[in-house]
């Protein structure tokens, strides 16, 4: 059996999800950076290998509250993003936004730096409303019809400008982006630990930001690891459809 150090991070929390969980306790980034392989991670920040296989080697079953999106139809993985990722940012963007405005307004002055924390989040927050109705409005629904067309036996619909690779591409660029957002975010409140003056809302929002990170890291990852290889994939296993060509 291959080693899980010689396998992609990507894979490893694809194949059981609760795996997340461990790499975040590590700082290894499984989402956008989910193509290397455990190995080159551990290299990456200097952590013993074998101790992260250990910790990893989980036991036991997939919890039963999530399928196995590896293999469930990519119609209800697209649902599952949508109501369950993408509800949860349309919601807490801005009630972290309105809480960061507080923090700022009463403790920027001895705290510079949360001004800068604030410019971070604001450029992340416009950048992901953008991208997720990019993808609810183009891209999901081209991989539903895609979906669609195997099921029918029919053609692949091509997409306007291209493969599905395209849009693909430039989802995962933005990925990239809100991941060096959150890694920035991360460097600039010191792992989230508060300073000794800070208020109920500042250990509120510390909090908040944290899960933030941690929820948008399982999102990437179902696009990035899981949504976009099935996909293209699939894509490339379908007759093309002359009559668009
Ligand atoms: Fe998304
Ligand atoms: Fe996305």
């Amino acid at each position: 059996m291959t080693r899980l150090a010689e396998r992609r991070v990507g894979d490893l929390v694809a194949e059981r999800p609760e795996r997340a969980r461990v790499l975040e306790q590590f700082a290894i980034d499984y989402c956008c950076g989910g193509q290397r392989s455990l190995a080159d991670a551990c290299r990456q920040r200097n952590l013993a290998v074998a101790d992260v296989e250990r910790a990893l080697d989980v036991k036991g079953e997939r919890p039963t509250d999530q399928p196995d999106w590896t293999q469930a139809p990519l119609a209800a993985l697209v649902a599952d993003i949508v109501k369950r990722h993408h509800a949860y940012l349309r919601a807490e963007l801005p009630r972290l936004g309105a809480m960061l405005d507080k923090v700022v307004a009463r403790h920027g002055d001895v705290h510079p730096f949360l001004h800068e924390l604030q410019r971070t989040y604001v450029a992340m927050w416009e950048e992901l409303a953008n991208h997720m109705l990019k993808e609810e409005l183009v891209l999901f629904p081209h991989v539903v019809r895609l979906e669609e067309a195997d099921a029918s036996g029919g053609p692949a619909p091509r997409f306007h400008c291209g493969t599905v690779l395209q849009p693909i591409h430039v989802m995962e660029d933005e990925h990239r982006s809100a991941g060096n957002a959150l890694e920035k975010m991360r460097d600039l409140t010191n792992g989230y630990r508060p300073p000794a003056d800070a208020c109920t809302t500042w250990l509120a929002l510390w909090h908040g930001l944290e899960a933030l990170e941690a929820d948008l890291h399982l999102h990437i990852h179902k696009e990035n690891n899981i949504l976009f290889p099935r996909a293209a994939e699939l894509e490339t296993s379908l007759p093309l459809d002359a009559r668009l060509d």
